[in-house]
């Protein structure tokens, strides 16, 4: 089809595709997602017994999808539940008090006295992209300081809401442990004032938490630094197995008087990754101001994706607001948490009876989903290429990939292509002889 788009006697005729190829012509293939590109690879491998320990959720001993009883317990009492009926906010409000209460303690004077903005949001990546959004709308020019390494979307999440990231030091190759005292110096040398993003349990992807004494030092040093703390909170109950302990670092900075902001995941924690449930609250000094935050962040979400679906928002608050079923619940978290640790002890022991003179021992010293193992992108490439085990090109290990049936190949695989740097060790050692 041909169309008239100049008046005059210069007008010119263009086909409607060419002219609308125009619009897209400097559009290029995007930059691939390093988990995203592992999950490709591993679908494309046809070998039968691959292994995938690039996964980021939790699986059974069986490599499964994991259904949780106190699931399933919640999804039958909605049944028949009329969600047209149902008041969107009076959820949401119900959601958000019961997911702040789990981050703070039901007792904690922030939850009795109100003193939080809070918005139900699309799992935990929603619920950073909001915040992000947040942050450009109140401090426009701020920045986020992000550790090093992190999950690699909190890049993409702050890159595209236009907040400038900067990296703060957290991992320390050597002692595959923490950067502590570098990570203070990035503490100190940050402007007054600044927006960190911190991981308070099962850091993703290195699996290094602070210590409680090191959280205290950091929260004295965020206050006397006037730092804003955004806690990113994706696996409350999967570094100890116990939901209290895992938020310690939010408690130690609240009794510290900050004002937090937190994003959390029901993704891992609940198993519920397809459902996308998660809140953003941030912490606020009076009623007055809780009220101004929440219309506040309401109105970005609004605009981003208007009302969330309410059936996984139903499903948690009925198991964080129901007794029976968050005792269920925290059991079950306890046991995904408990098979993890396992796996670690196992991966290390085997590693160990293969008589690797490497050093294992940060596997069982790390905790949470991931560890990450020291691996090269070489180690990692070949681990694919002879023994169809895949993993993020970092060498970071999802444990729950890790099951019973598999950690010995998994072990042996490991030996096999860490080998030559044991030789090179080897022949290190005895010249210094
Ligand atoms: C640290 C961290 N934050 C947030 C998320 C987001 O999770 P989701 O959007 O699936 O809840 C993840 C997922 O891997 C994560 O590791």
């Amino acid at each position: 089809m041909w169309q008239y788009i100049n008046g005059g006697t210069s007008a010119r005729f263009l086909s409607s595709s060419a002219r609308a190829s125009k619009w897209w012509d400097h559009v290029r293939i995007a930059e691939k997602d390093p988990i995203v590109a592992v999950k490709e690879a591993f679908r494309a491998d046809p070998f039968p017994h691959k292994i995938n320990l690039g996964v980021g959720t939790y699986r059974d001993d069986e490599g499964k999808p994991f259904v949780l009883q106190s699931v399933r317990d919640a999804e039958a009492e909605i049944k028949g539940c009329k969600f047209e009926e149902l008041s969107s906010s009076a959820v949401s409000s119900k959601f958000v008090l019961e997911s702040v209460k789990l981050a703070y303690g039901n007792d904690s004077h922030v939850v009795k006295e109100g003193l939080f903005a809070g918005v139900p949001a699309l799992s935990g990546t929603g619920a950073c992209r909001l915040f992000a959004e947040f942050q450009r709308n109140f401090c426009p020019d701020s920045q986020i300081y992000l550790p090093n390494p992190t999950w690699s979307n909190h890049h993409n999440i702050w890159r595209q809401a236009g907040i400038p990231v900067k990296m703060f030091h957290y991992y320390h190759r050597d002692t595959k442990g923490l950067d502590f005292s570098a990570l203070m110096a990035d503490v100190k040398n940050a402007p007054d004032g600044s927006f960190f993003l911190l991981h308070p349990c099962a850091h993703n992807p290195t699996g290094v938490d602070p210590t409680e004494e090191q959280w205290r030092e950091i929260s004295y040093k965020f206050k006397a630094k006037n730092h804003f703390p955004f806690f990113d909170m994706a696996y409350q109950g999967f570094a100890s197995g116990d939901l209290n302990k895992d938020a310690r670092a939010l408690q130690i900075f609240l009794e510290d008087g900050h004002l937090i902001g937190c994003a959390q995941s029901f993704a891992k924690i609940m198993a519920l990754f397809e459902h996308k449930v998660g809140c953003l609250s941030v912490l606020c000094t009076d009623k007055e101001k809780s009220a101004a935050m929440k219309s506040q962040l309401e109105k970005i979400s609004l605009a981003m994706h208007s009302n969330l679906p309410m059936h996984g928002l139903l499903l948690v608050t009925m198991i964080l607001s129901d007794t029976d079923m968050k005792s269920l619940w925290r059991k079950e978290l306890k046991d995904m948490a408990n098979r993890i640790q396992t796996m670690r002890s196992t991966l290390r022991q085997s590693l160990e009876k293969l008589d690797s003179s490497l050093n294992w021992e940060h596997i069982t010293k790390q905790v949470g989903m991931f560890s990450l193992s020291g691996l090269s992108r070489d180690q990692v490439k070949q681990l694919e290429k002879d023994f169809h085990v895949y993993m993020t090109p970092d060498g970071r290990i999802s444990m729950a990939g890790v099951t019973r049936s598999n950690v010995k190949y998994v072990a042996n695989a490991i030996y096999q292509v860490t080998r030559m740097d044991e030789e090179v060790l080897c022949a290190g050692n005895s010249g210094n002889q």
